[in-house]
């Protein structure tokens, strides 16, 4: 089957065979007048080194994105094997999506990390690339962290939440708090 003509057969059969591709899931947050915001994103990718680049693609119907958007910095939360329920919590549009969610804010920004979260990654929107029905959103890291406990991440695979059978402490075990990028200075490395 072709993408000639863009029919739902197409649609329904890209899906299908994308969805082959397993990925974890991340919640991209922000603050908006104070409160915060967010939405289940597993299209998210380290994309450079140096400088610390990461990226994700949000689509145009989201109605959370512009207010991330306009906050101009936003966090992103690598979520844990046990966080099924709050990537679906984020994965619906409106309502408080933040009730009974427990989280706390990010040194850099204040933006919200959510409580439980494997890593987070602190961003400044970089740039925005336009691609079809979303939108490719380019972000400088600022600031990043991870948790060291014997918990693996939450997996998405052929439209199914999953867990890796085992998991690993992060570091050899050792807890990592939080590494934040000096200015203009490479982020320190675990000796
Ligand atoms: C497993 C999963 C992965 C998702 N990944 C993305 C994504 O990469 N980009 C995106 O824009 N939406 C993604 N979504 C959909 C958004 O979470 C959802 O459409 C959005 O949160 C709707 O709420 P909003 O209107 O508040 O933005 C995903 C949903 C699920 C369940």
């Amino acid at each position: 089957m072709t993408a000639g003509a863009l029919d739902t057969d197409f649609t329904r059969h890209f899906r299908t065979v994308m969805g082959n591709f397993c990925s974890g899931i991340t919640v991209i947050s922000a603050m908006e007048d104070g409160a915060p915001v967010g939405f289940t994103c597993q299209s998210f990718f380290s994309v450079s080194l140096d400088p610390p680049l990461v990226a994700f693609s949000a689509a145009k119907t989201s109605t959370t994105f512009p207010r991330i958007r306009a906050s101009a910095t936003c966090c992103v939360n690598v979520l844990s094997a046990e966080q099924e329920p709050v990537s679906r919590s984020f994965a619906r549009s409106g309502g408080d999506k933040w009730a009974g969610i427990a989280w706390h804010p990010s040194a850099h920004n204040r933006d919200p990390i959510v409580d439980g979260a494997l890593a987070w990654v602190e961003c400044s929107i970089r740039a925005e690339f336009d691609a079809g029905d979303h939108v490719i959103v380019l972000c400088d890291v600022l600031d990043v962290g991870c948790e060291a406990r014997e918990t693996g991440p939450l997996l998405y695979f052929r439209g199914r939440y999953g867990v890796l059978a085992e998991s690993r402490p992060a570091e050899s075990g050792r807890p990592v708090r939080s590494r934040r990028r000096p200015h203009g200075g490479e982020l320190p490395r675990t000796p």
